[in-house]
């Protein structure tokens, strides 16, 4: 890892406040002085900054239930953000969201400090299913359930949508499940069969469920099985 990245993991500092640091000659790696910001680090390195050693950091990972009007970022002009809702011993580590939803959708994000992890609940090679929630305007078709199965085309997309699973609960009310995550994907592919999203609300992501004791707004730390299961 970067050694500014390891420093502001590990002591809760800015990127730019380690950076200033390094300038200073206030760190040293295996007792040399080190300056370069992108100096390449592990765990078996013998780190001291401002005279104190400094241990590994801790990789995060969190799932959060996400209210419905929060937007996935860290700062913006008019909505209230996720990053808001985490503690300050949490917030200023560098923690991604694994899978963003928009600002009326609610319900389960995964948020960590871990890149590798992250990658491989986004990246679509690892194809780590999504299960949504959807309520629509209109009784849902059973012809969707087909129409899903098989892919549809989006407006301005080059490629039909893959395979993905419809469950319809009630009338207005399906679980959609998706192996990618395309830009408003589940509001454009029921736009495209002529009905329209009116709540949507993600309950899972691979094999992690989103925990029924969470409120909304709340967060909690993965256990170790759950950490394990994103292969
Ligand atoms: N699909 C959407 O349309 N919105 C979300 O927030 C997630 C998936």
């Amino acid at each position: 890892m970067r050694l500014d990245k390891y420093l502001a993991h590990a002591t809760g500092l800015s990127r730019k406040e380690v950076k200033r640091a390094l300038h200073k000659k206030s760190v040293t790696v295996n007792a040399q002085v080190i300056r370069d910001s992108a100096f390449q680090v592990n765990d078996s390195d013998d780190i001291v900054f401002q005279q104190k050693n400094i241990d590994a950091p801790k990789l995060r990972y969190l799932m959060l239930n996400k209210p419905q009007g929060y937007v996935c970022s860290n700062e913006d002009p008019s909505h209230p953000t996720i990053a808001g809702l985490l503690t300050d011993e949490i917030r200023p580590q560098e923690l991604n969201i694994a899978g963003r939803l928009d600002a009326d959708t609610t319900g389960l994000l995964l948020i960590t400090s871990d890149g590798q992890w992250l990658h491989k609940i986004t990246s679509p090679n690892h194809k780590q299913p999504k299960r949504y929630l959807v309520e629509t305007a209109d009784p849902i078709d059973p012809t969707a359930i087909e129409l899903f199965a098989k892919g549809i085309e989006l407006k301005n997309e080059k490629h039909p949508t893959k395979a993905a699973t419809l469950e319809i609960i009630e009338s207005h009310m399906a679980y959609l499940t998706l192996t990618e995550g395309r830009y408003h994907q589940v509001k454009r592919m029921f736009a495209a069969i002529g009905n329209k999203v009116t709540e949507l609300h993600r309950d899972r992501i691979g094999a992690i469920v989103l925990d029924e004791d969470l409120g909304t707004g709340e967060y909690r730390e993965l256990t170790d099985a759950e950490i394990s299961q994103v292969q």
